[in-house]
């Protein structure tokens, strides 16, 4: 499954983000890839909504990672401040990413810089900005 999506403005990232939550089980792992500001944690806001979570998302980029209740737990993760697998280890991440022991789903920012540390991925979703308002959304299964 590939799936791309051309986004004008908000609304939009916000309904596929809609889409998206419709389909999640736990013990699910996604990827949110794309440069600082094209909208990973926005679309984490949306899909933690439509998840039926009424908790604030922020971005993890100090706390590394936010939890959030909805029928499940929900892991957010920014890798932002992370430069290895190694340190991820440090801080113990490895043990939300083992799928059988995984109560609720996992959504992590920046996993490129944790490499080695996450192999069961369910979906990648990488963000490109376009321009100011427009994004081009590809989500696959998988890493
Ligand atoms: N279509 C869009 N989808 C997602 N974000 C958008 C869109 N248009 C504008 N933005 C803005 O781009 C910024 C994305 O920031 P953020 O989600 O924190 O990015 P990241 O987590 O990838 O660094 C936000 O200010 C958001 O309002
Ligand atoms: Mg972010």
């Amino acid at each position: 499954m590939r799936i791309e999506a051309d986004i004008h403005n908000l609304q939009q990232t916000d309904s596929l983000a809609m889409a998206i939550s419709r389909v999640i089980k736990p013990p699910m792992i996604i990827l949110l890839k794309g440069d600082l500001g094209s909208g990973k944690t926005t679309f984490v806001k949306s899909l933690v909504k439509y998840l039926g979570s009424d908790d604030v998302v922020t971005s993890p980029t100090f706390t590394l990672l936010n939890t959030y209740n909805a029928k499940f737990p929900i892991y957010h993760f920014d890798m932002y401040r992370l430069s290895s697998m190694e340190e991820a280890l440090a801080v113990g991440f490895e043990e939300y990413f083992d799928k059988s022991r995984l109560d609720g789903i996992c959504l992590v920012e920046w996993p490129e810089n944790v490499e080695g540390l996450i192999d069961q991925v369910d979906l990648t979703i990488t963000i490109n900005k376009i321009n100011d308002k427009m994004r081009k959304i590809i989500i696959k299964q998988g890493k």
